[in-house]
C-alpha cells in the first residue's frame, strides 16, 4: 500500500501557476477531458490566464478537442517548449509531441511521469491563473505523481450518475481525501438526456450518483451535464461547446464555473 502520507508536503514545479485544477475520476471515458476543455476556456472566458496540461500520455484527446492536434512542438530561443494556444488557453500534451495522431505510446510508467515533468518544468507557460490538469482514468502513477509533484489547490470529480462509475469515483475521493487534496465538488456527466424530436428526458445511465456520492463524501455537486449530441461533436471537430455551442449548455458549464470560484479559496 502506497502511504499517501508522504504527500503531505509536496514540491511545487508549476510556481507560475496561482492555482492548480485537477479533475479527475476513478473511471474512464465518463468526461474528464470534455470537462477539462470546456472548464479551461470557460476560465479564460472569465478573463483569467489559464493553461491545459493533458495528464493522459496514453490516451491524449487534448490537442483534437481543442483543435490544435496539427501543430507540432516548438521551441523557444531559450530552450523552452512554445506551448500551443486555442480559445484563449495555452495547452500541452504528448499528442503534441508525436509525429502522427496514431503514433503508438508504448511507454513504460517512469517514461510517462518524465515526459509529464518536464512539461511542468520545460514549457513557457508565462504566469498563469488556472493550471488545469486532465488527468487520466484511475488512480495510478500519473495521479500519484502528480501528487507529489505540484500543491494542487482542489480537484474537480467528473462521474456518470451509474453505480460502477461511482464506486470508482468513490476510490479516486478516498485517494485524494488520503492524499489531503481539496476536492471542490462533482460534475455528472451524461447526467439524462433529453429527446429533441419529443422533448422527454431518459436517465440513460440511472440517476442520482452524484447526488448519493455528494451525501457520503460531504461534497457539493458542482452541476449537471446531458448527454447532448452536439458535446460529442464538437469535442471531436475541435470547437469545444463552451466557445461554439448552444446557450444552453453553455449555461450550465458556466454556472459549475462560478460555483468553484464562488468559493473563495480557488480564486
Ligand atoms: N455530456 C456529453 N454528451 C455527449 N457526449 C459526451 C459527453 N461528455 C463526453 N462525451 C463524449 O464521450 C466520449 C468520452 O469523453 P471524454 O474523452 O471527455 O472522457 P474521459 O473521461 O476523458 O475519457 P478517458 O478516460 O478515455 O480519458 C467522447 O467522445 C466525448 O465527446
Ligand atoms: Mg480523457
Amino acid at each position: 500500500m502506497t502511504n499517501y502520507g508522504t504527500f503531505n508536503n509536496p514540491n511545487n514545479r508549476a510556481p507560475y501557476a496561482k492555482k492548480i485544477i485537477a479533475i479527475t475520476s476513478g473511471k474512464g471515458g465518463v468526461g474528464k477531458s470534455t470537462t477539462s476543455v470546456n472548464i479551461a476556456i470557460g476560465l479564460a472566458q472569465e478573463g483569467f490566464k489559464v493553461g491545459l496540461l493533458d495528464a493522459d500520455v496514453y490516451g491524449p484527446d487534448i490537442p483534437r478537442m481543442l483543435g490544435v492536434a496539427h501543430e507540432k512542438m516548438r521551441w523557444s530561443d531559450e530552450d523552452k517548449i512554445i506551448p500551443s494556444e486555442n480559445y484563449g488557453v495555452k495547452i500541452m500534451s504528448v499528442g503534441l509531441t508525436t509525429p502522427d495522431d496514431d503514433t503508438p505510446l508504448v511507454w513504460r510508467g517512469s517514461v510517462a511521469t518524465s515526459a509529464l515533468i518536464q512539461f511542468l518544468d520545460d514549457v513557457a507557460w508565462g504566469e498563469l491563473d488556472y493550471l488545469v490538469i486532465d488527468m487520466p482514468p484511475g488512480t495510478g502513477d500519473v495521479q500519484l505523481t502528480m501528487a507529489q509533484e505540484l500543491p494542487i489547490s482542489f480537484a474537480i470529480m467528473v462521474t456518470t450518475p451509474q453505480s460502477v462509475s461511482c464506486d470508482d469515483v468513490g476510490r479516486a475521493i478516498r485517494m485524494l481525501k488520503e492524499s489531503h487534496i481539496t476536492i471542490a465538488g462533482i460534475v455528472e456527466n451524461m447526467s439524462f438526456f433529453i429527446a429533441p424530436d419529443t422533448h422527454k428526458r431518459y436517465d440513460i445511465f440511472g440517476s442520482g450518483g452524484a447526488k448519493q456520492l455528494a451525501k457520503r463524501y460531504d461534497l457539493q455537486v458542482l452541476g449537471t451535464i446531458p448527454i447532448e449530441m452536439e458535446i460529442r461533436e464538437r469535442s471531436d471537430q475541435g470547437t469545444p461547446v463552451i466557445a461554439t455551442g448552444s446557450e444552453e449548455i453553455k449555461q450550465r458549464y458556466k454556472n459549475i464555473i462560478h460555483k468553484i470560484y464562488s468559493q473563495k479559496e480557488n480564486v
